[in-house]
């Protein structure tokens, strides 16, 4: 990776972050093209032979450079809503490339993958099914689709993060997927080129992949019909890291594995990676504004908060803090890093160790590319961070600090025409009468 310590300040490639954080101000996001072109690399090294469709997740991190980086770079797109399609198709991406999932698809999303000619529907239970059949029939088009199969495997991550268990919303169950499989076959315009599994996010070990492809051929081989005309697995998303410095999941040894089982029968494999591609290429600056002596322990208020990331609140997640500046020897106590938002989750770190700090000192949050702006919001009426980018040489603003005007743009006062029932667009009822 080339976020690195050099001569006692925090750079990327040879780009002191102290100088990025004066020019552009905080809390800030600063990205890392040259780690994320590493990532990319690494997975396609990997999984060499079984011809990898790398599918990149965009609710990791849906800022459009990067996704024109990653489409640059060969990389699809693994998309969940309309507005993850339209950043996709923005790119220039070929459609082909494009998975559809989520548990939820609207009819203006399933149109809208239909016309664009997205290369896989990832179908989430059997009424999802039933309407896919019916637009692409109203719409006289083909789908293709791969079933998500849940294969009640568990990823040992956190609970709210782990989705191939029984218990978790998300794929159906083996004998769900029969009945889907008969309707598929009795439909000209829907074709099954795919099985989809997907287990949960921040894996640290090849076993459950392995278990659940496992699961996943032993249902199949156990009938011929169930892998006619199938052409792919795609194993999902939800590789590891750990931390910025240290070794993420060994993606060698996971490929080793499915390569052993899925090159028998010559389906190719599809990755939907987010966070193993862009978490470790991104840190949040952030400038200490107050220190607080507390009567258990220290409290540094900076500027950054839950609205720029919020996986500590929600998950518990820890992410490295660091001083920009590297400065000698620890504080005598620990202490919270707190933003300034009313809640007291509203932290990015806890019982830190840090040298002593004080106002104006800059810190870095780091592993935080992914699910951190593309989780801000704006609570406390706080406008989004900034977002920068560092590659190849230049470092640019790759979206601006939004402008306080954003938060009431679309505030208004108008009557509301209940008698027309015509929704605004956007809407799901909009979408019904597309
Ligand atoms: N594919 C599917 C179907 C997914 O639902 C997800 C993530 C991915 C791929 C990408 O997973 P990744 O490779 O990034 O782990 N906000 C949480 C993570 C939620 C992940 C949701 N789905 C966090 O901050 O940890």
């Amino acid at each position: 990776m080339t976020i690195s310590f050099e001569r006692g300040a925090l750079h990327i490639d040879d780009v002191p972050l102290s100088a990025v954080a004066r020019a552009a101000g905080t809390p800030l996001y600063v990205y890392d093209g040259s780690g994320v072109r590493a990532r990319h690399a690494a997975l396609v090294r990997a999984f060499d032979g079984l011809r990898p469709g790398i599918r990149y997740a965009i609710k990791a991190n849906s800022n459009g450079a990067l996704l024109r980086l990653l489409h640059e770079l060969g990389a699809g797109f693994d998309l969940v809503s309309r507005g993850e399609l339209e950043r996709a198709l923005r790119t220039g991406a070929d459609p082909a490339d494009f998975v559809f999932a989520g548990v939820g698809k609207q009819d203006d999303e399933i149109r809208a993958a239909l016309r664009h000619g997205v290369g896989l529907l990832n179908v989430e239970s059997d009424s999802e099914l039933r309407r896919i059949q019916e637009i692409a029939q109203e719409l006289d088009l083909p789908a293709r689709v791969a079933i998500r199969l849940n294969p009640d495997v568990d990823a040992r991550t956190h609970a709210y993060i782990s989705t191939g268990k029984k218990e978790n919303k998300f794929g159906v169950d083996f004998v769900t997927a029969d009945a889907m499989l008969r309707s598929i076959a009795a439909d000209p315009r829907v074709q099954l080129v795919a099985y989809h599994v997907h287990l949960g996010s921040l894996l640290l070990e090849p076993r459950p992949y392995l278990e659940a492809l496992r699961l996943v051929l032993q249902w199949v081989d156990a009938e011929p019909r169930r892998g006619e005309g199938v052409l792919a697995y795609d194993m999902g998303g939800g590789f590891g890291i750990r931390g910025a410095f240290e070794d993420p999941l060994d993606v060698d040894e996971l490929a080793a594995g499915m390569r052993e089982l899925l090159q028998p029968r010559g389906w190719r494999i599809l990755l939907e990676p987010g966070r193993f591609l862009v978490g470790n290429a991104g840190l949040l600056l952030t400038r200490v504004l107050h220190v607080k002596h507390g009567a258990e322990k220290d409290f540094a208020v900076v500027d950054a908060a839950m609205t720029e990331l919020i996986r500590p609140a929600l998950y518990a997640a820890e992410h490295e803090i660091v001083c920009v500046e590297d400065r000698p020897g620890f504080a005598p106590r620990p202490v919270d890093i707190v933003g300034p938002v009313c809640e007291s989750a509203d932290f990015l770190g806890q019982g830190r160790r840090l040298p002593v700090l004080g106002r104006g000192d800059l810190l870095a949050v780091l592993t935080t590319g992914a699910y951190g702006a593309s989780m801000g919001s704006r609570y406390n009426s706080r406008p989004l961070a900034g977002e920068v980018l560092v590659d190849r040489g230049r470092v640019r603003w790759i979206r601006q600090p939004e402008p306080l005007e954003e938060l009431w743009r679309f505030e208004c006062d108008e009557e509301l025409d209940l008698a027309s029932g015509a929704a605004r667009a956007g809407t799901a009822d909009a979408g019904d009468r597309e």
